[in-house]
């Protein structure tokens, strides 16, 4: 069922099998939109996940009565709109995936999202805060270059923020990345990887090809991929002409990142996962967030570890990331302060 790198692999199953004693409760907030319920399913396919509580502002509990039908271990709830339910779906919760909010249409930049979307990653995130503080927490949420630092700021201003514990969800990048190099090489992408490195929007999203399998990869056919993987995300909007963004891709991108936090979290080594999380690496040049391999660990951030040898032109295509990413960031910190 899962394509390239699968969603639980096979070490993976090895692993869960010495350590199926632990409970992990993962709690969905939008879990009935177009991420959200393919996410909840691949989620209850998950043996690693033993109970799913799944919010939206509306539609929790439908989705919930029907992924609950699905005859695997895990429990599954729905919750409703109400401040004591999103309450109980976060309490004991040890990873929260939040894909609340509005997507792109055609001639949208993630941005532009801003303005919807701001406000609700900073009001989930302060139920987060109150009621799941030690769970780690995926933002999908765009612009995902923004609602990471909303988030961090919500749990500075609450004193529970813990930067091993906040991910800005990139998946869906690599993902891309070894699925459009492989489509270029004729190769399997599930041999495929490729390191993606900045933020989650247009010129900050930057792929490494001269670290993949294919460093010679130049001119016209580097340019063109290195746009494809920047821009993939248009590529589902225009296709969707105005019905959204990507959603089942995002859903398993999504599931695989939370699968590797259980993995690492139940004790595997050898984790690796891009994500944007608070990074040292251009912390000198505003980027206080930053996409790049990140290793897991029970902890969640195990290491952040340096980029890398990088070419001339890549050197070009971060420098260019920087400076948009900067203002994303702060765009994100401000907001906080002006509207606590
Ligand atoms: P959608 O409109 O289909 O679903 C969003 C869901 O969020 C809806 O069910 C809605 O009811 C719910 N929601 C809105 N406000 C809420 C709140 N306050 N609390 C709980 N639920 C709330 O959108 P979608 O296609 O699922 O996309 C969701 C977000 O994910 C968008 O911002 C999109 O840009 C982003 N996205 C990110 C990535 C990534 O790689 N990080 C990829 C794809 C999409
Ligand atoms: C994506 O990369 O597919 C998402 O960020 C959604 C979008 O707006 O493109």
């Amino acid at each position: 069922m899962f394509a390239a790198r699968s969603a639980f692999s096979t070490v993976g199953r090895r692993a869960f099998s010495v350590s199926a004693q632990q409970n992990s409760k993962v709690t969905v907030l939008g879990a009935a939109g177009g991420i959200g319920q393919p996410l909840s399913l691949l989620l209850k396919l998950n043996p690693r996940v033993t109970e799913l509580a799944l919010y939206d502002i509306r539609g929790g509990p439908g989705v919930a009565a029907d992924i609950s039908h699905v005859n695997t271990k895990s429990k599954v709830t729905g919750y409703n709109p109400v401040p004591e339910q999103l309450k109980a779906a976060l309490e004991g919760a040890e990873i929260v995936l939040i894909p609340a909010g509005v997507p792109r249409k055609p001639g949208m930049t993630r941005d532009d999202l801003f303005k919807t979307n701001a406000s609700i990653v900073r009001d989930l995130a302060k139920a987060a805060a109150d009621y799941a503080p030690d769970a780690k927490l995926l933002i999908i949420s765009n612009p995902v270059n923004s609602t990471v630092p909303i988030t961090a700021e919500v749990f500075k201003s609450k004193g529970v923020y813990n930067p091993k514990r906040l991910f800005g969800v990139t998946t869906l990048d690599v993902v891309r990345a070894s699925k459009f190099i492989s489509e270029v090489k004729t190769t399997d992408p599930a041999n495929e990887e490729v390191t993606v490195i900045g933020g989650h929007s247009g010129h900050t999203i930057v792929p490494l090809l001269s670290q993949s399998n294919h460093p010679s990869i130049d001119g016209a056919t580097r340019d063109a991929l290195v746009k494809r993987i920047q821009f993939g995300g248009d590529e589902v909007v225009q296709a969707k002409d105005g019905a959204g963004s990507a959603t089942l891709s995002m859903a398993f991108a999504g599931s695989r990142m939370a699968d590797s936090l259980l993995r690492a979290a139940q004790g595997e080594t050898g984790v690796f996962e891009p994500a944007f999380v608070e990074s040292p690496l251009y912390k000198d040049q505003d980027c206080e967030f930053f996409s790049s391999k990140i290793e897991l660990g029970p902890e969640g951030v195990k290491a952040i570890h340096p980029v890398g040898k990088v070419n001339k032109y890549e050197k070009g295509l971060i420098a260019t990331a920087l400076k948009e990413l900067a203002a994303n960031i702060k765009k994100g910190q401000e907001f906080v302060k002006a509207n606590p």
